[in-house]
C-alpha cells in the first residue's frame, strides 16, 4: 500500500467513526432535541481547539454476536482542548451507537481522559447520554464503571470535575456524575433514575412517570442532585463554559482575575434602607448580593433547592467569590436538612479550590420539629459546623439582621475561622430570638412587656458581640462593598493549616 492509499484509508476509517450509528439515528437524535457528542464537543471547547483521542479504540466482546457488530468510536468520543483558553479535558457518549451503553472499551477511553486530567492539573467535563451498562458485556461493563467510580473519587478536590446529564442516565451511570462536582441537566431530554418507572411499579407498585421519577427538575428542585438546570443542549453548554470561567483548573492554582470594570469603592445607599423596620419582616437577600457584586452578576448554584439558602459563585473586584446567603424571604432564613446539606458541599468545594467564602448572615434558628429531628437535622446541621471550621481559605462574614444561637455559629461566625466578621448596625447576634429569651429570663416578672423591649434594645443588637470582639467592624450597609473587597485584598496571603490527617471524618 502506497503511503496516499494508507492516508486515504485513515481518512476513509476516520470519516465512517465520526459519523457514529449513521444518518438515521443522528436525525432521530436531533428529532429528539438533542445534539451529537461531537457537535456538543465542537460548542463545549474554543473553536478548533479539540484534539480527540483513542478514535480507533473498538470493544472485543464476543457475547451474543457482539463480535458481529462494529460499534464506530464505542460509543463515547474523548479527548482535549481549551475553554477560554485553558485546558480542559471532555469525554461525551454517543446515543447513536448501542445507546450510548457503557462496555469495558468505552470505559477505558473514559478513564483515559480521567488520568490525564488529573495528571494535568485540567478540569474534566463528561457529557452524559447513556443507556447505561452495555447488558452484553456484563461484568466488564460493570468492571468498567468501578474503575470511572475510582478516578472520579481520586480527582475529588483536586480538579473540578463536571458532568452533563443530555438524555437517559440510568443505572450505574449515575453514579459517576453523582461523585463529581457539579451536575447539569437539561430540561426534558435528561433523565436520571437508579431504576425506571417498570423497575419501580414492579418493586413498589407506584406509578411514575420517567419526567417525574428523575427528570432535570425533580432532581434540581426535589432531591438536589442535580446542581444546574439548562433550557436546552447549547444553553447547558454555554452554562458549563460560564461556570469554567469563575473556577481555577486545580486545587494549585487561584481561579483568573477578570478585570469587570466595577468599581471597588463603589457604595450603595439604598442598602441603607433595605432592612424593614420590623425585625419579622423579609427582604430579598438577593438584593444584597447584586448590589455588593461586580456588575451585580452572579452564578447560582442548586438555585431551585433548599432556597432558605443561597450558594452562588461571583466576582469582587475581579476575583472569584463562593456566597452562602440565608434568604429571609424563604421560611425566614432558617437553616434545615436540605439547606445544611447545600452550602456544606459548596463550602467544601470553594475551601479545595481556593475560592474565597462570603457568609451573608440572617438567621433565626434551626428549623424545629419533629421532621427535621427525624430526618437528622443534628448530623446534617454539623456539616456546616465542620465545613466552614475546616476551611482554611479566607472566610468573611457579614451579619445584616438575625444571628441566633447555634445557626449564628453555623454560618461562619468568628469562632469557627471567619478571619473577618462585619456587621450591620441592624444585626441581632444573640444567643437566642429576644422573645423567646424574654419570656424565659422575665417570665414571673409582672413587667415582662418592658423587661422584653428592653432586653431588644440591649441585646438582639451587634453590640453584645462587638464588646467581645466577636464582631470585627460595625459598617453602614452602603458600604459592605467596598469594606468587603478591602477585606479580601487584606487576606490575600493568608496561609493557615489544620493538623496533619489521612482524611477526616465529616458527619454524613
Ligand atoms: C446495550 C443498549 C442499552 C444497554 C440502550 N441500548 N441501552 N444496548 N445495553 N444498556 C441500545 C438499544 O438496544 C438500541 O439498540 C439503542 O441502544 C437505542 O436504544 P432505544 O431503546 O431504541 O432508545 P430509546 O427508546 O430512546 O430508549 C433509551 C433507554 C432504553 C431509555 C435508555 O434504551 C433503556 O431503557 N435502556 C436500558 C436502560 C437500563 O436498564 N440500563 C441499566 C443497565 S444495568 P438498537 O440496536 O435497537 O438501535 C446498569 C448497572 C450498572 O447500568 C451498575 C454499575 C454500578
Amino acid at each position: 500500500m502506497s503511503t496516499q492509499e494508507r492516508i486515504e484509508k485513515m481518512l476513509k476509517l476516520s470519516e465512517h467513526i465520526i459519523a457514529a450509528g449513521g444518518e438515521k439515528k443522528v436525525a432521530k437524535q436531533h428529532e429528539s432535541g438533542k445534539l451529537t457528542a461531537r457537535e456538543r464537543i465542537a460548542l463545549l471547547l474554543d473553536e478548533g481547539s479539540f484534539v480527540e483521542l483513542d478514535r480507533f479504540v473498538s470493544h472485543r466482546c464476543t457475547n451474543f454476536g457482539q463480535d458481529k457488530k462494529e460499534l464506530p468510536g464505542e460509543g463515547v468520543t474523548t479527548g482535549y482542548g481549551t475553554v477560554d483558553g485553558r485546558l480542559v479535558y471532555v469525554f461525551a457518549q454517543d446515543f447513536t451507537v448501542e445507546g450510548g451503553s457503557l462496555g469495558e472499551m468505552h470505559a477505558n477511553k473514559i478513564v483515559k481522559v480521567q488520568r490525564l486530567a488529573l495528571k494535568m492539573g485540567a478540569p474534566c467535563v463528561g457529557l452524559n447520554d447513556s443507556g447505561g451498562a452495555r447488558i452484553q458485556e456484563a461484568v466488564d461493563a460493570l468492571g468498567g464503571y468501578g474503575k470511572i467510580f475510582f478516578e472520579n473519587t481520586s480527582a475529588s478536590g483536586v480538579i473540578p470535575q463536571i458532568s452533563a446529564i443530555m438524555g437517559p442516565s440510568a443505572g450505574g451511570a449515575v453514579y459517576s456524575p453523582a461523585l463529581t462536582d457539579f451536575i447539569y441537566m437539561v430540561k426534558n431530554t435528561s433523565k436520571m433514575f437508579i431504576t425506571g418507572p417498570a423497575v419501580v411499579k414492579s418493586v413498589t407498585g407506584e406509578e411514575v412517570t420517567q419526567e417525574e421519577l428523575g427528570g432535570a427538575m425533580t432532581h434540581n428542585q426535589t432531591s438536589g442532585v442535580a446542581h444546574f438546570a439548562a433550557e436546552n443542549d447549547e444553553d447547558c453548554i454555554k452554562q458549563i463554559r460560564y461556570l469554567l470561567s469563575f473556577l481555577p483548573s486545580n486545587n494549585m492554582e487561584g481561579a483568573p482575575i477578570i478585570e469587570t470594570g466595577d468599581s471597588p469603592t463603589r457604595t450603595d445607599e439604598a442598602l441603607n434602607t433595605l432592612i424593614p423596620d420590623n425585625s419579622n419582616h423579609p427582604y430579598d437577600m438577593k438584593d444584597v448580593i447584586r448590589s455588593i457584586v461586580d456588575n451585580g452578576e452572579f452564578y447560582e448554584n442548586q438555585q431551585y433547592y433548599a432556597q432558605n439558602i443561597i450558594t452562588c459563585f461571583a466576582r469582587m473586584d475581579g476575583q472569584t467569590v463562593g456566597i452562602i446567603a440565608n434568604q429571609p424571604k424563604v421560611m425566614a432564613g432558617c437553616l434545615d436538612i436540605n439547606a445544611s446539606d447545600k452550602s456544606s458541599r459548596f463550602i467544601r468545594f470553594c475551601d479545595a479550590f481556593n475560592i474565597p467564602l462570603l457568609n451573608l448572615v440572617d438567621v433565626p434558628g434551626f428549623l424545629p420539629g419533629t421532621n427535621q429531628e427525624y430526618g437528622g437535622i443534628i448530623r446534617h446541621g454539623a456539616k456546616m459546623l465542620y465545613a466552614y471550621s475546616e476551611a482554611t481559605v479566607p472566610k468573611i462574614t457579614l451579619i445584616t439582621r438575625k444571628a441566633y444561637g447555634g445557626s449564628y455559629l453555623a454560618m461562619c461566625s468568628q469562632e469557627l475561622g471567619a478571619d473577618q466578621v462585619i456587621a450591620w448596625p441592624t444585626a441581632e447576634i444573640a444567643v437566642m430570638g429576644p422573645a423567646g429569651a424574654a419570656n424565659i429570663i422575665f417570665r414571673k416578672d409582672p413587667d415582662v412587656e418592658a423587661k422584653t423591649a428592653e432586653y431588644i434594645d440591649n441585646f438582639a443588637t451587634p453590640y453584645q458581640a462587638a464588646k467581645r470582639g466577636m464582631v470585627d467592624i460595625v459598617i453602614q450597609p452602603k458600604d459592605s462593598r467596598p469594606t468587603i473587597i478591602n477585606a479580601l485584598q487584606m487576606l490575600e496571603s493568608k496561609r493557615e493549616s489544620r493538623p496533619a490527617k489521612k482524611h477526616g471524618n465529616i458527619p454524613l
